[in-house]
């Protein structure tokens, strides 16, 4: 089997919308390795999009998810249900950055997530507006798509969305949007669009994924805390990206003073096994009547059995840590990279969820051309990158945290290397 051939059969067999960013085919992988059907070898930095924090195919995760095979793959949990899920809500419910008595519910996706997070603080409220970010991305869904904040290409030639739902933009210090532009511009909602007393909830996103890893200021944290106290709107955290270990702590909102109401939560949180969450307090959880949460395949038993052993990798192995000590040598390198790279504008992040932000040299405008420059010379090098940002000029980071030191060197001294040319 080859490249080439596998390339043309997807062609012709396949719609281009499902656009795929490698023209390579994955024939095996293992932590952070990962090899095609050529026998090629990469060093996996986008892990399948934030989902690997423990790795491709860690051994306990193997060995979970065959246990369950084992015993039973699929009765849909509201049918037959099982204790591994209520078992994985507590852990869920006692790690959440929460206060007070929490419960948790099961999907498969990040989309679905966020879905039924809308759905609840609607159904609590009994509100329709929703407030979210430029920027944000929380799935292709069309409530989903509604929410994110960056037309092309997730948005365009899709519409009509869902109403009631309202962006503002999101703080970033290169590109001078302040915490204070965030509240004048909901502030000025509440006055041109839709009365505060009319809006269920204020999704936001604690770092900012495909938006380019923008890390939400305290204060903005403190302001979203305040009107949604003020107004009596849901405050949930989009932790879809950002959560499990990424940024240094179990999920980004454990950075910060202030707490949101509800959680979504996906991607590592099953390690490659497709498992979201939503988390939240016990009242407003409980808003949906019986049957209106759910799925056929909501909360699936081998994803469950999965994330079960992700939790424990991650507090067994220290990933938290790691996370802040693989981040802050990956930091170094890239800060010392600026010194030869004008157009590295900015490296920001927090934990391991780091991202470099390219801008013309000579004008300061996004310059995606070379973010993809040098995606593309790093591919050639054998080292595996994802771009992002709302200009497509932002290069993340996301290796498995389970990569062994001297991949993570080879890897650092790849990065060099091509910021150079
Ligand atoms: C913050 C955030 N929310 C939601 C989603 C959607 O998740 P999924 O692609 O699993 O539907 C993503 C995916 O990248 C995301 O980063």
């Amino acid at each position: 089997m080859s490249n080439n051939n596998l390339q043309q059969r997807r062609l012709n067999a396949t719609p281009r919308g499902v656009g795929v960013m490698c023209n390579f085919y994955a024939s095996s992988a293992e932590n952070s390795t990962l090899t095609d059907v050529e026998g090629n070898q990469y060093i996996d930095f986008a892990a399948g999009i934030a989902v690997l924090n423990t790795g491709h195919r860690h051994p306990r995760l193997t060995q979970a998810i065959e246990q369950q095979l084992k015993a039973f793959t699929h009765t849909a949990y509201q049918i037959v249900p099982y204790e591994s899920y209520i078992s994985l809500a507590e852990k869920i419910n006692a790690a959440a950055p929460i206060a007070g008595e929490l419960k948790t519910a099961f999907f498969s996706t990040g989309a679905e997530a966020v879905e039924n997070a809308v759905k609840i603080a609607r159904a609590y409220t009994r509100r329709p507006g929703i407030i979210a970010f430029g920027g944000g991305f929380h799935g292709r869904t069309y409530m989903t798509m509604a929410l994110t904040g960056k037309v092309a290409p997730y948005k365009a030639g899709f519409g009509p969305f869902p109403g009631s739902v309202f962006h503002v933009p999101y703080p970033s210090g290169l590109h001078k949007v302040t915490t204070a532009d965030t509240v004048n511009a909901i502030e000025r909602l509440f006055k041109s669009d839709i009365e505060a007393t009319q809006v269920a909830a204020i999704i936001f996103e604690p770092v900012q994924g495909e938006g380019g890893f923008n890390v939400a200021p305290p204060e903005l944290i403190a302001a979203i805390r305040r009107i949604c106290d003020q107004h009596g709107i849901v405050m949930i955290a989009d932790e879809v990206q950002s959560g499990f270990a990424r940024t240094g702590k179990l999920f980004a909102m454990d950075h910060y003073q202030h707490q949101p109401d509800l959680m979504t939560m996906a991607k590592s949180l099953a390690g490659g096994m497709p498992l979201s969450g939503v988390v939240g307090k016990a009242e407003i959880m409980d808003a949906p009547a019986p049957g209106g949460l759910g799925g056929t395949y909501a909360g699936n038993p081998m994803a469950v059995a999965s994330a079960h052993a992700v939790l424990d990798i991650i507090e067994d192995e220290q990933l938290c840590q790691r996370a802040d000590a693989l981040g802050e040598r990956l930091r170094v390198v890239l800060r010392n990279c600026q010194a030869w790279c004008a157009e590295l504008a900015e490296v920001r992040g927090l934990g391991s969820m780091i991202a470099a932000e390219f801008c013309d040299a000579q004008t300061g405008e996004p310059s995606a051309a070379t973010a993809q420059t040098i995606q593309k010379l790093a591919l050639e090098q054998g080292l595996l990158l994802l771009t992002c940002g709302q200009y497509g000029n932002v290069i993340r980071f996301l290796y498995p945290l389970t990569i062994p030191d001297a991949q993570f060197d080879t890897a650092l001294r790849i990065i060099e290397s091509v910021t150079k040319k």
